[in-house]
């Protein structure tokens, strides 16, 4: 990999991603638009994960073997890592299994009775959403949302009138993965903590593509997945404030997090270990060590610069085609790259299907944003999400592909 003086050397970037040569249907190239579902991965990451099981293999925590304490110092190293790219204390800085883990962490150990509240919004990812129904419907708390407006943003006019002295959390996207919008989540979180509400940040979208610092969004809590961050599955990360984990009960237990056991009753372990049971994913921290170094070496802002290049280009080469309504902004300010569409016409699945058999990987659905979906008056949407690797040319492959989508299905171009 070189150096990137202003802006990304993709060519040099895709040659780290060996999936990048693939051939896919028809002998078409890859072209890879579906990194908001989960990211392809680099060699730097694949060598370290590879050369832990070759090299390190050792159950981290346990045993009094070298394997074992040079798995430990990977995991916890990778640690160290994680909390340095968020601004983050170590010690706030938990392992989970991935981001919906993380966020299931946090709605199970709340305390939370009836005449709570809980606030979120209708731009979110099921994974920030179910998990507080669910609370709500254990503990008779009630639920609140912000709505959305027609072009994807979050409507805020009444955010001080929806957070009130009975919200214990106000729950929201840093990056919406369907319409790519960025709330302003500091303002968000001010105006919570005003009312001495906690604040949660499900930053799977926001992470792996900006800048992104827990003390300047003032979060409480911070939820994301490596595998959408160039890194492993089955890993993902909780931060939450050193005092509030400090207080917090465990939510799942067993071996690792606890401190002395005895037949009548357990204690446990301080943060992070107590809420980290069973034997650590010490391999997959070892790739994700790998891919915040991958990540920094390039520099978040040239990540989100060169993102923001590939949605504007998105953005106005969709807004040539005729029939073609993108949901959400349609500028890039405050907006990431996610970028969801309608064809007139052709339903979702079918563009998918021939964006498909022209080796372009988008995603269909309603991308585990059904009332989103809803607030915005459709049912699915097509979705095209960009990362480090992807080119300019890549977009007008995904233009080239939509117009023959229309052709083939007799819609109006
Ligand atoms: C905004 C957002 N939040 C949460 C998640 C859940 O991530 P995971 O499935 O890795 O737990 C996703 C995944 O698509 C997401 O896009």
């Amino acid at each position: 990999m070189s150096t990137f003086p202003d802006h990304l050397d993709v060519e040099a970037v895709r040659a780290d991603f060996p999936i990048l040569t693939r051939t896919m249907r028809n002998g078409n190239p890859l072209v890879y638009l579906d990194s908001g579902a989960t990211s392809q991965k680099p060699v730097q990451v694949l060598d370290a994960e590879r050369s832990f099981y070759e090299r390190h293999n050792g159950a981290a925590h346990r045993g009094a073997h070298l394997l074992s304490e040079e798995g430990t110092e990977i995991y916890e190293g990778a640690r160290a890592k994680v909390a340095a790219f968020i601004g983050a204390d170590v010690g706030e800085v938990v392992f989970t299994k991935n981001a919906t883990e993380a966020i299931n962490l946090v709605a199970y150990t709340m305390k939370a009775s009836a005449g709570d509240e809980i606030l979120i919004t209708e731009m979110e990812h099921h994974a920030n959403l179910v998990p507080w129904q669910q609370l709500c419907e254990r503990t008779g708390a009630t639920l609140r949302w912000l709505n959305v407006t027609p072009d994807g943003r979050l409507d805020l006019d009444h955010l001080d009138a929806m957070i009130t002295g009975r919200t214990k959390l106000v729950a929201v996207t840093h990056q919406s993965n369907v319409t790519g919008t960025i709330p302003p989540v500091a303002e968000i979180a001010r105006a919570a903590h005003d009312k001495g509400a906690l604040v949660l940040a499900d930053a799977a979208q926001s992470v792996p593509h900006q800048p992104v610092d827990v003390a300047a969004l003032g979060v409480d809590f911070l939820a994301f997945s490596a595998h959408k961050m160039l890194a492993p599955y089955g890993i993902g990360v909780l931060f939450g404030r050193a005092d509030l984990l400090e207080a917090m009960p465990p939510f799942l237990t067993g071996g690792s997090m606890i401190e002395v056991v005895r037949m009548e009753g357990s204690t446990f372990l301080p943060p992070p270990q107590r809420f980290e049971p069973g034997v650590p994913a010490a391999a997959e921290a070892a790739g994700l060590a790998a891919a915040v170094d991958y990540l920094s070496g390039l520099g978040m802002s040239r990540v989100a610069a060169h993102e923001e290049s590939l949605t504007a280009h998105a953005l106005d080469t969709l807004r040539e085609i005729n029939g073609v309504r993108v949901l959400g902004p349609d500028t890039t300010k405050d907006r990431g790259g996610a970028v969801a569409f309608g064809v007139e016409g052709v339903h979702p699945h079918d563009v998918g299907q021939v964006l498909d058999e022209l080796g372009v990987a988008v995603r269909t659905g309603h991308h585990c944003a059904w009332p989103l979906h809803r607030a915005l008056g459709v049912q699915a949407s097509t979705r095209a999400t960009f990362y480090v690797y992807n080119t300019h040319a890549e977009v007008d492959a995904l233009a080239d592909g939509i117009r023959y989508a229309q052709r083939f299905f007799g819609a109006r171009q």
